[in-house]
Order: structure tokens, then sequence, then C-alpha cells
């Protein structure tokens, strides 16, 4: 199966990559493969012996694993596995140790023998552990060395935990976990200080030895890192290059994995874009112009027929006749995606030679007000990422609604709590039994204990997240009684072991029934740490899937649009809709992303950077106005932006 979606290298690819359209489809090919190896060794009655990981990339494969063991029979019985790595210290008991990640996702649900199961322990005396990762080494080669290799890869680059600077000939060893590694396990064990700095990982050497190595990679957080590992030279900072030089590796990628590669970035530096089943089509050709433009550092109708053929886009310029005509498809490509009315404008209001309100397509574009649905996965989304466009669309007489998927209550601190309840205490709201209540909680608060996150808390600090969406809802004009709080299910988990479900998938349905939106607005920033913007994609894919086949009829009017949240913005040959805002929306917006206090001591999700939510927004915003600027288009104060998705093509989406 795996072979089956094999793609031919190109010169830039220095490793075996299979490319699927979602994850799901490449976890039950790898899972088949892996099912495949079994069966053959239980044919000739040996053994086989896996090297497993954990994370959230591999979890679908088990789950695969696990349903073929009970649908279809598969026996773990001659199986022997050898983990990566885990976290030091760390009890294997403690819920985050790898050790509880494997029984919850495989072992606990398979015929596997636990004595044949190994992982490095976690709890091994600092003394022992040089002896201990020796003699992990020795039971791998003992049982025949690895069959077959399982991995993701890290931000960082990593394989198991080998982060950078870790070397070819590295066997298992205690390691220190880079910050960015760790930022991005800060949310499973509560935080950064909670987070372990150290772990047990076996090294480049001991996952070279492997006999078959599969690397998977999904989302697009992982696209540049996978094309470093892929197409850049074999190197120690980024221990996945080496992969390269092992003959039988294997990148396993989603499509949104395999985004950064030369192939799908840059095609034309390929070859004929025809021989690769691509066609020349306005969106390639700006995309083309716009790389173009960057690299000669000029404004697109500038370019002149030498800057084509030098960059070996000559192509182009015997389709189009000339630098001028080519320059000009760009050119009009990126001013009809700027509109200052994104929801459409008044019938009643419009002039005789007002430009047109392009963007929009759908059979609902003529509808005016239209109902419009915000969808923010956690509560402040929408005014970070979007809130000059919703107070845009609400001043222009829209009836605007805003969904918010999950309560985020896990980014409240335990102190933002303790004002509150203070206050409670203190006000005489409370009555006496309560009192009590309050004051032993604010008392063990204020004595800087940690709180158990009960269920009782974590509904307060939901609140508390509730009421800054409502009040920043406020600032951009929209009534309490147009925000939707979904609290959908999902996560109640830890977050990297977050699934979503039917009841999920059913709160968003329903929501959309009701509302029989004209225009839907989405989180389409898949680069967030814990993935909550990715599954609430996918919760409203399904639902849409669910629309398509009760044959809703509003879905056929609806557009939907994704914008992208804090960390960053579209690529300018991606943006189909570009909302410019005057100096005033910014500060309303700033106004509106100030409702939400808590997040401004929430350095766990701020990581590295240490600039406010604000703050990221308007130089992010400003930045894409002055790349509009920079190309030749007009000079704005800032620009919020857009990605078209036709339902249909959402539907079929496998890209999250
Ligand atoms: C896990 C491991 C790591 C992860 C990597 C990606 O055993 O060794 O290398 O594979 O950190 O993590 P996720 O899959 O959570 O993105």
């Amino acid at each position: 199966m795996l072979s089956s979606h094999l793609i031919p290298r190109s010169r830039y690819e220095q490793a075996a990559i299979a490319v699927y359209s979602g994850s799901l489809d490449a976890s039950r090919a790898v899972a088949a493969e892996i099912a495949t190896l079994i069966r053959q060794r239980q044919a000739e009655q040996k053994p086989v012996v896996l090297g497993l990981a954990t994370g959230s990339t591999p979890v679908s494969v088990y789950a695969e694993l696990v349903r073929l063991h009970r649908e279809e029979g598969l026996s773990f019985a001659n199986v022997t596995t050898f983990n990566l790595d885990e976290y030091y210290p760390l009890a294997p008991e403690h819920a985050q140790s790898y050790r509880a990640f494997m029984r919850r996702h495989l072992f606990d649900h398979i015929d596997i023998d636990p004595k044949r199961t190994h992982l490095p322990s976690g709890t091994v005396a600092k003394a022992e552990v040089d002896a201990h990762c020796a003699a992990y080494e020795a039971a791998i080669r003992a049982a025949g060395g690895i069959d077959f290799q399982l991995l993701g890869i890290g931000r960082t680059g990593h394989i198991g935990f080998n982060e950078p600077g870790s070397p070819r000939h590295s066997l298992t060893r205690l390691v220190t976990l880079d910050p960015l590694t760790r930022r991005d396990a800060a949310g499973d064990f509560g935080g950064n200080d909670a987070t372990p700095r150290h772990a047990l990982t076996m090294g480049v050497r001991s996952i070279l030895d492997a006999r078959r190595v599969v690397l998977m990679a999904w989302g697009q957080h992982k696209a540049e890192i996978v094309r470093t590992a892929i197409e850049g030279e074999v190197n120690s900072q980024v221990s996945a290059s080496f992969l390269q030089e092992h003959p039988a590796a294997l990148f396993v990628l989603d499509t949104a994995a395999a985004d950064a590669l030369t192939r799908n970035r840059t095609p034309w530096l390929i070859g004929a874009l025809e021989e690769q089943g691509l066609t020349w089509d306005n969106r390639m050709i700006r995309r083309a112009i716009l790389w173009l433009s960057q690299l000669r550092g000029k404004p697109i109708l500038k370019l002149t027929d030498d800057d084509y053929n030098e960059a070996g886009l000559q192509d182009l310029i015997h389709l189009h006749g000339s630098a001028y005509e080519t320059n000009l498809i760009g050119f009009y490509e990126l001013q009809h995606t700027i509109t200052g009315w994104p929801g459409g404008r008044d019938p009643k209001k419009s002039k005789p030679g007002d430009a047109p309100v392009r963007p929009l397509r759908g059979t609902g574009a003529s509808v005016f007000p239209k109902r419009i649905l915000i969808l923010s996965p956690h509560p402040d989304d929408d005014v970070i990422a979007m809130g000059g466009t919703l107070c845009r669309l609400v001043d222009q007489g829209h009836e605007v609604h805003i969904a918010y998927g999950v309560s985020g209550a896990s980014a409240v601190s335990d102190e933002a709590v303790w004002r509150l309840l203070a206050f409670v205490r203190d006000s005489g709201l409370a009555d006496s039994a309560q009192s009590t209540h309050l004051t032993s909680l604010t008392s063990q608060l204020s004595h800087g204990a940690t709180l158990t996150q009960t269920p009782e808390l974590l509904r307060w600090k939901a609140l508390v997240r509730r009421h800054e969406a409502t009040a920043a809802a406020r600032v951009c004009g929209v009534p309490e009684t147009r925000l939707h709080f979904l609290n959908l299910p999902f996560y109640n988990a830890a977050p990297r072991s977050r699934a979503y479900g039917p009841t999920d998938v059913s709160l968003v349905g329903n929501l959309l029934a009701q509302l029989q939106p004209h225009l839907i607005y989405a989180a389409g920033d898949l680069n967030d740490p814990h993935g909550t913007h990715r599954l609430c994609l996918r919760i409203l894919r399904d639902a849409f899937a669910l629309a398509a086949t009760a044959r809703a009829p509003w879905l056929a009017a609806a557009e939907l649009w994704l914008y992208r949240g804090a960390w960053n913005d579209w690529p300018v040959d991606e943006i189909d809709l570009a909302v410019p805002l005057s100096p005033r929306e910014v500060l309303r917006r700033r106004r509106a992303i100030f409702r939400h206090e808590t997040q401004k001591d929430q350095a766990l999700f701020l990581g590295e950077d240490r600039r406010e939510f604000w703050q990221r927004t308007e130089d992010r915003s400003r930045r894409l106005a002055e790349a509009y600027n920079t190309l030749g288009l007009a000079e704005y104060e800032a620009i919020e932006a857009f990605k078209r998705y036709a339902p249909e093509d959402f539907l079929r989406s496998a890209a999250f």
C-alpha cells in the first residue's frame, strides 16, 4: 500500500517519500505494512521486533493496529517492541509517561506479552543511567535488532529525542530536551515548569540500525522541518536528515506536511509544469510572480523579460507574450483580493461606479444583510485573527454570530481565579456556606499552592474566559445573544491525546443548522501548538459532511473563509480576500484583544516570543500590508487575510 503512494524523486529530494491526502489513510497504510510483516513472520513461526514512537503522530497507526487485532484477528503474540524514548525522571504510572501512553493507545488493547514490551526506564537512578542505556542496546541486539522502526519528527528535526547536535554514532543515552520540544510537551504536563528537562532516548545509530524505517509527519506545522530533513544536507542539527543515508527509509507525509517541498512550493524549479500534472492557471501564475518579485526585490509591474528568463520562468513569457502581459495577470489577481466590504455591499446604499465586491462568489453573495458565523476555536481567536473584519461586518449591518469551540480553561492561571474568588468572598455576594469554601480556596491559592484542577476549578476558569470573550465581542458590537459557547468535549483530554467524536460534530452541526449562515469564518491556522485549531477544522468539515448528506439548502449558498491566528498569516500567494484596516480599526481591535486579560500572563503559550497577542496581531497585519505595498499595490495601515474554501473542496480536503 505504501508503495502505491511513492513519489518519483526529484533532484531536490534526498529520501524516498510517500504522500497521502490525509493522515488517516496514510496511517492505515503504515499499519498495513506492519501487519503484513507480523503475519509474514507468524507464517514462518518467527518473532518480529518493532521500534515504536509516541506523540500525536502515531496515534492513528495504533488505533488501526488495535482495529486489525479486534476485527481481523491480527495477533501480536510473536511481537517484541522497543520504544524510542521516555522522559527522565518520570514514573511509568505518570499519566504523561510514554509507558502509560503506549498502554493507553496500544498495549492494553492487543494480545502482546507485556514482558516483550520495552521502554527506557524513567525511574532508574542517575548513577545507573549509563548501564541501563547499555542494557537497552544489548536487549535490542539480543532480540535480533529492529525489523521495523516507526518515527515521528519533532519541530527541531529530532527523531526519538535526538535533539540538534546528536551525532550519527549516538546510542541510547540521557539527553537534555530542546526548549521547543519542551514547549510542545508543556500542555500535557500543565505548564513549562512541570515539563521534564531530560529524557532517555535511543540514539541516531540505534535508529539507523533498524532494517526498515518509516518516518511519519502530519500537518503544516511540520512542513518546514520535513523539507529540511528531506532536501537539506545531512547534518547533526536535524537528526531526521540522517535517514537520507538509510537504504530502506521512507518519509510518509500528508499533503500539508509535504507542502514546503520544492515540488509543491515552487514546482517550476523541478521542470515543466505539464510534466508534473500541473497547469499555469492564474493561481500558479500569481504564485510564480510573487516568488519572482521577492527574488528580484521588485514590485510586480517592474518585472522584466530578463527577470523571468534568468529565473527559469521562460514558459510564462511564452504563454503570455511578454513580461508586461504576465505581470498584469499577477497584479490583477492580487488586486482583486482586496475589499473593504467583506460581506458584500448594501444594494440600497450602492452608487453606480462603486468598485465591485469581487471575492464573494457563492449563490448567497447578493443577500444583504448576511447571517455570518465566526468560529473561534479558543475564546480569543476571533478578535486576535480577524477583529478588524469582525467589526467591519457588524458596522456594515450584518447579523454576526460568534461560536467559541473550546472553553480555553487550561490557559487560565490559578492566580486569575484567585482574584475573582477573593472578590466574591469579600463582596458579600456569597452565602456563608459558600464563603467558607471560598475562604479555604483563596487561602490555598494565596499561599502559592498549585491547586488540583478539579472540574469545579476548571468550570470557573472556563467562566473567566467566557466573560472575557463576551467583553471583547461587546467592543466589536456583537451582543451576548449572538455568542455561542460550545464547550466542545474533546478539549477535556490531555492536549496531545485529544481526539474528537460525534458529540463535538453534532454540537457544531446543530449550530450550523440553526443559523444557516451565508458566510462562515473558521480558523485555518494549523500551526497552533496543541492542534486545537486543526481539530476544530476537522469537526467543522464533518459537520459540513452531515449537512451535505442531509442536502441542507443553506450549504449550497454558504461561503467558507479561513483565517489564520496569532502565529502566522497566509502566504500572499494563497490569499483570496484581503480586508484593509484603517488606523482607527487597528486600535479598536487592540481594545477587543485587551479584554482577554488572563491571556497576558500565560507565558506557556507565548513561548519564546515575548510579544503579547495584540502585538503579534498588529505586527502580522502590518507586515501583510507592507507586503502588498512592496508588491506595488496600495499602501494600507494593516490587512487581515482569508483563504476561500468552496464547501465541496472543503469536504474533500484532508489537508488538516
Ligand atoms: C516520540 C518521539 C518524538 C516524537 C516527535 C513528534 O516517542 O520520540 O520524536 O515523534 O516529537 O511528536 P508529535 O508526534 O507529538 O508531533
